[in-house]
């Protein structure tokens, strides 16, 4: 199993704080906002991790975390050219994946408790994705899971109604079945390719299964996400519990 952090996009929403830096070097509690999903993974046990990011901030991601060596894994990166949505993002790991399943982490993703359980527990899926989802008060700003007897039927992305409060976080597993769906999507209204469009895919061949995620996340992609994610990691003091 080998893990990929999606670090790249633009961070307008957080504009002038990423005008000359990546969102994802923003500090949250004690450290840069990108250790986060890093020890999620580690924790998980995956020792080669994919950065992807954009060419302005390459140098600086690589500055940060070098070889792997501090964090005793080995850190390979990857340059999106152009902002062309999640899903763009993640067709660039389909070398590095060799083959062997996934775990996805946006990097402005973060989280108190470790995903490991969930990990496993997708080890042991033949095949097919894994979604997390979390029960969240605003789910217009997030993908939404529409739900029924149990089962999620369908993922809307920032649907002006919801159909539930359970917003898909940005932790995906995927086996390698995952570029070849990517291949096959087309651009959303806003011209991106989305993550919602592979995860329906999973859905209609009757092959995504999901958890809810246990322990705080926020998606520190707002000023006020961010500072809620802030007071987070102050308090677990950048610790994840195992
Ligand atoms: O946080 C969970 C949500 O993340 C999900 O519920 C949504 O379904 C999913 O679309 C995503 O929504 P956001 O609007 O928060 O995505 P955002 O554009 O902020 O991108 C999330 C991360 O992905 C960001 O930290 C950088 C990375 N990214 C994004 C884009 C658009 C890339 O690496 N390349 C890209 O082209």
């Amino acid at each position: 199993m080998k893990g990929v952090i999606l670090a790249g996009g633009k961070g307008t929403r957080l504009y002038p704080l990423t005008k000359v830096t990546n969102k994802h070097l923003l500090p949250v509690g004690r450290e840069p906002m990108i250790y986060n999903p890093i020890k999620q993974l580690i924790l998980c046990g995956i020792k080669d991790i994919l950065i992807i990011t954009s060419k302005e901030h390459i140098e600086d991601l690589i500055r940060l975390l070098g070889s792997g060596k501090q964090f005793q894994c080995n850190f390979h990166f990857k340059v999106q050219e152009n902002t062309l949505g999640i899903a763009n993002a993640l067709s660039l790991a389909e070398s590095f994946a060799e083959g062997e399943p996934i775990v996805v982490i946006l990097g402005d993703n973060i989280m108190t408790y470790s995903i490991k359980k969930y990990v496993e527990d997708f080890k042991k899926q033949e095949k097919g994705a894994k979604v997390l989802l979390k029960e969240v008060k605003n789910p217009e700003r997030y993908g939404v899971a529409v739900i029924d007897k149990l089962k999620v039927i369908q993922i809307e992305e920032k649907p002006i109604n919801p159909k539930s409060n359970f917003a898909v976080i940005g932790v995906y597993m995927y086996d390698n079945q995952v570029f070849d769906i990517i291949r096959n999507i087309t651009p959303s209204k806003r011209g991106e390719y989305e993550i919602t469009s592979v995860n329906n895919i999973y859905i209609e061949n009757g092959q995504l299964t999901y958890d809810i995620l246990e322990g705080e996340w926020m998606d520190a992609g707002t000023f006020e996400s961010l500072k809620y994610a802030n007071d987070m990691l102050f308090k677990s003091n950048n610790e994840i519990q195992y």
